[in-house]
């Protein structure tokens, strides 16, 4: 008899009671007295009359209860040659001062304070000391160029950044305050004030009356207490990709974020309190945000904070090394990690070099998880490797295997079950649902369950009408799928222009503005081809102005360098071509979706609606003098 099943169908059948009740495992100033307001969707609102805070669940509660003294967090800094352990009670005692130096900056409940920081302690105490008085933090990650800081500045308009001089890359130190000069320069908001923590390894100069120095503002500032606030309240607002320049800010609410992702220590990572917990991910991402910070305080486990990479710090062997020294019991991380660790060490022998013995298990998700990198770690490791299916707008997951419950059956490829609160189905174009094993939109039926987003920071139309929209009373996840007769959910593809690069998500949308932005590029068109180690990378084509009178190597350049200084780094464009015209359809679709099967050497078929079949001819030739199919 399964366990999960009863669950999974308590958590939508008898939703109200079986929330509340999961809801019982959180501190509480005012408990709610039921789970949803279902008034006016799809703004769904859980535990509309309680009152909490996800500061106190994450420190003060532990403390109270007697874990002060255990490590909330295992900072490891290969990259720094650093370590350092802090107990709840440092860490609580470290995070009131800093509530109370936003206080004395004038920060109040509902102002946004943007974080920019790498992974280092004080980017956790700067998101805790914000959720300490209710201000809404929003993280921007460090691999992203000014303009998009900038972009994020404008759109939730903070009123304090806080951030550090510097992050470190293997090979060079990321100047941060650069950076962030030229954002709040670009940006048409100027915050009131900036509080920069100098790294040793840069030191930023400070702007007169605009910025202050971290420690000294710190050294004067008082503690402070919780703030009770509504269930509702937002706790965060993280940028993520769309299919345009301007990114989608998803908001996290308060009670349910933290119902919901507790549950899940237990239940899905089968982690008990005071065990390790490790994502080795980025406070800049959802899992970071979930996974690094967030669930495992609320669960009282001890989390690793890991500023280095899977490999070159200093080599493939630094995660063992890292489960080993601090006796991780379960590791979370994207399976580009592994298929970098799996390319520079096939054998495992670096593997052999360290017990692992105390970890039992390995999450993977924020890509499709292909069969052979599963495979690989499941003999390296011999620990059950659990493939979950996530979004930033989910917030945790919404299919996974559940540790914590009940082991269900591996199958490769597919992350597994709906997590509670979850009614997946397939649809196909005119919104019927598809029969088993056959592919189609995943939707979820509303509403989703607590801890998935409330709406989109400034822009409600844009949350109803980007996820709700197509197949009313469903939320679309933009992931093409399937589910096959064991109920087993398959997620194959995105249905929009979002590409997947090392587990990163970005928008070719975004990067196509960049192209046209370059005065020679007449048309252009970036999709995302297949990648051996990064899952995706993605691919510009571009048609120049017949006046040109650069070089086509030379407007290659330039634009992978505008890409770079817009986005960033991590958008990891570096394969273009100049090609005559683009594929299109009569109507003037670019046909993108045909492009990419040339540049991954799929099966494709002539399109029946293409202007002029002769043009593939021409676009396989250029993809091939860029090296796709990759051999
Ligand atoms: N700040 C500044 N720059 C950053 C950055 C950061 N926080 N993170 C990445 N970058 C830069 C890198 O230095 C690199 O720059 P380069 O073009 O000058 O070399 C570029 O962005 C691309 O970075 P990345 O995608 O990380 O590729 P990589 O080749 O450096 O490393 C992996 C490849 C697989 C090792 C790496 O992507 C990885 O560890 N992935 C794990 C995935 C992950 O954490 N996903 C989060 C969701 S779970
Ligand atoms: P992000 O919002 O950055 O977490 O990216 C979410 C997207 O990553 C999803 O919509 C999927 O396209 C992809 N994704 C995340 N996890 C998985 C997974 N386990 N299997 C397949 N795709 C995944």
């Amino acid at each position: 008899m399964s366990r999960y099943a009863p669950i999974h169908e308590s958590s939508i059948a008898d939703r109200n009671n079986f929330w509340l009740k999961l809801a019982e495992d959180i501190h509480w100033f005012k408990a709610p007295s039921r789970a949803i307001d279902e008034a006016r969707p799809p703004f769904y609102q859980w535990y509309p009359d309680g009152t909490t805070n996800a500061c106190f669940n994450a420190l003060d509660h532990h403390v109270n209860e007697g874990r002060g003294d255990q490590h909330a967090i295992i900072y490891d800094s290969p990259v720094t040659n650093t370590q350092q352990k802090i107990t709840y009670s440092q860490l609580l005692d470290e995070v009131s001062r800093t509530a109370g130096m936003l206080l004395e900056k004038g920060v109040t409940a509902g102002d946004r304070v943007i974080v920019y920081m790498p992974m280092i302690p004080q980017a956790v105490v700067s998101m805790l000391a914000c959720a300490r008085i209710g201000a809404i933090h929003s993280v921007v990650f460090g691999g992203f160029a000014a303009n998009e800081l900038a972009v994020r500045i404008d759109d939730c308009s903070p009123k304090l950044i806080l951030a550090a001089s510097c992050g470190i890359e293997p090979g060079r130190t990321v100047e941060y305050k650069p950076l962030l000069d030229k954002a709040i320069e670009l940006a048409s908001h100027k915050p009131q004030a900036c509080i920069i923590l100098q790294r040793e390894q840069a030191q930023a100069s400070l702007i007169d009356g605009r910025d202050y120095d971290w420690q000294q503002t710190l050294a004067k500032a008082p503690a402070t207490e919780c703030a009770e606030l509504p269930a509702n309240h937002p706790l965060y607002i993280l940028y993520t990709s769309g299919t345009t320049g301007m990114p989608k800010g998803v908001v996290r609410d308060t009670a349910g974020g933290i119902v919901s992702l507790k549950w899940t220590m237990k239940n899905i990572y089968g982690v008990e309190p005071g065990e390790v917990y490790w994502a080795a991910s980025d406070v800049g991402w959802v899992v970071g945000h979930s996974y690094i910070v967030y669930a495992p305080l609320f669960h009282g486990n001890t989390t690793v904070l890991y500023e280095g990479k899977p490999v070159g710090t200093p080599d493939p062997g630094a995660f063992w090394r890292v489960i080993s020294e601090h006796n991780v019991k379960a590791l979370f991380t994207a399976p580009t990690a592994f298929r970098a660790i799996k390319k520079e060490d096939p054998n495992g022998d670096y593997l052999k070099k360290y017990d692992i013995s105390g970890l039992r298990s390995l999450f993977l998700a924020g890509e499709r998880c292909d069969p052979d990198t599963l495979a690989w770690a499941q003999d390296q490791l011999g620990v059950p490797v659990i493939d979950h299916w996530w979004q930033t707008e989910t917030g945790s997951s919404i299919c996974a295997n559940y540790l914590g419950i009940e082991l269900l059956p591996v199958k490769p490829g597919s992350p597994t079950k709906p997590a509670p609160g979850y009614q997946l189905k397939v649809l196909n174009s005119d919104g019927k649902e598809c029969s088993a094993g056959e592919i189609g939109a995943l939707v979820a039926e509303s509403p989703l369950p607590p801890g998935s987003f409330i709406t989109l920071w400034n822009a409600p139309d844009r949350y109803e009408s980007a996820y709700f929209s197509t197949f009313p009373g469903h939320y679309e996840t933009g992931d093409a799928g399937y589910i096959d007769e064991d109920g087993y959910v398959y997620v194959m593809a995105r249905t929009d222009d979002v590409i997947n690069v090392a587990g990163h998500r970005l928008s070719t949308g975004a990067m196509e503005e960049v192209l046209s932005g370059h005065p020679d590029v007449a048309e252009c068109a970036v999709m995302g081809a297949a990648d051996e180690l990064k899952g995706q990378l993605p691919v510009g084509l571009l048609v120049l102005n017949a006046n040109t009178q650069k070089a086509d190597n030379d407007i290659c350049r330039e634009v992978i360098q505008r890409v770079r200084d817009e986005i960033g780094p991590v958008a990891a464009f570096k394969n273009v071509v100049v090609v005559q015209r683009l594929p299109k359809t009569r109507s003037g679709k670019i046909l993108r979706a045909t492009m990419r099967s040339i540049a991954d050497g799929t099966e494709w078929k002539m399109p029946a609606t293409i202007d002029d079949p002769v043009i593939l001819d021409e676009i396989t030739e250029a993809l091939a003098g860029i090296g796709y199919p990759a051999a």
